[in-house]
């Protein structure tokens, strides 16, 4: 998630929560990778993690350079950004501003699937704002060797909000043969249970926000996959998120449950000291961590401290920012 799951975050998270089977970084877009990109996807910053770097670009030679660069650096799979929703990159037919030229975008897959050697996966969303236009995506996939398809359930109109259309998700079953991941709206034990069977055991899941705002999420729901008699563990079709399930970790890394307190502190900490090293000057560091807050604060997590995540939300500087975290985490 762009500005959110940096390589910093990725690797802390991973070190105390884990259970994540493969992470995707915020797309690049520039040819030539360099500055924050060229970071977010360089092997050193990414070691002992399953990433998949993910591209943006309606444009196939900048999409085969970045890949060529990618694949140098020992990536076998790029993902391709179709889901994309900001107004300034919409504007330019990229994201899911893309799915709004058909023929430009047949083009463009044609080009980067008979030139790029390492596997494509795409994340796309439904349409731009019809849903009768999702078949017609669907069937431009089906001519290409896609290593696994995202579907973001939802119309770039859609924003972020709404409903999730899981009917639509199960028509892409009908069309294409290749792996399907379901992404949307998780958030929970109980918006995965009912999302895992509107979309008849989907091959992955991919959460996003519900994983930032709850770190827990990736371990919890893992359990709950495993030890609830619904799933049907029993068949073929067992592989949660692309992992093997004799890979699946149990407890989340740096303890259990009744931890849970002290290990989000910890995590707290160790990314806040790692903001204040990698950024200069207060004001980047505090508006990261109240990004994050945002997420952090709506996860109910901390439920009696509404008064001191408003403070968080209005601090001036990093002074303020610990003496209020103090506050909450006491
Ligand atoms: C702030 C923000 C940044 C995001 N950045 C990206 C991105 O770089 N690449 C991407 O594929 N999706 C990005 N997304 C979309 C999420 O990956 C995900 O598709 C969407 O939030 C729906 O899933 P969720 O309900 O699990 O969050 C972003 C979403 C948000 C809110």
């Amino acid at each position: 998630m762009e500005g959110i799951t940096t390589f910093i975050y990725r690797n802390i998270y991973d070190r105390y929560y884990g259970n994540i089977d493969k992470y995707y970084t915020p797309f690049v877009t520039a040819k030539k990778l360099k500055g924050r990109e060229l970071n977010e996807v360089m092997p050193e910053h990414n070691e002992g993690l399953n990433v998949v770097p993910q591209i943006l670009t309606n444009n196939a030679e900048t999409f085969i350079e970045i890949t060529k660069q990618l694949e140098n650096m020992g990536y076998t799979e790029v993902n391709f950004n179709l889901g994309c929703p900001s107004g300034t990159v919409v504007n330019k037919h990229r994201g899911a501003g893309f799915l709004s030229v058909p023929d430009d975008l047949k083009y463009f897959l044609d080009e980067i699937f008979n030139e790029c050697n390492i596997d494509i996966s795409i994340k796309t969303r439904l349409g731009v704002n019809n849903l009768d236009d999702w078949p017609e995506i669907l069937k431009i996939y089906s001519e290409y060797d896609i290593k696994e398809l995202i579907i973001h359930a939802r119309l770039l109109s859609e924003g972020y909000g709404g409903y999730v259309h899981t009917d639509m998700f199960n028509l892409a079953k009908d069309i294409l043969s290749c792996p399907l991941c379901y992404n949307g709206d998780i958030t929970d034990e109980k918006s995965f249970e009912k999302i895992y069977k509107e979309c008849d055991s989907p091959d992955a899941i991919m959460i996003g926000r519900g994983a930032i705002a709850n770190p827990e999420l990736s371990y919890s729901l893992k359990s709950f996959y495993l030890n609830n008699n619904t799933f049907n563990t029993d068949s073929d079709n067992v592989n949660y998120s692309n992992g093997n399930i004799d890979n699946i970790i149990f407890e989340n890394k740096k303890g259990k449950k009744s931890d849970n307190q002290v290990i989000f502190k910890e995590f707290h900490n160790e990314l806040y000291i790692a903001y204040k090293e990698y950024m200069s000057g207060e004001v980047p560091v505090l508006f990261k961590m109240k990004e994050l807050w945002n997420y952090w604060s709506n996860s109910g997590n901390f439920p009696n401290n509404e008064k001191l995540l408003k403070k968080i939300r209005k601090s001036k500087n990093l002074r303020e920012y610990e003496s209020i975290v103090t506050t909450i985490f006491n």
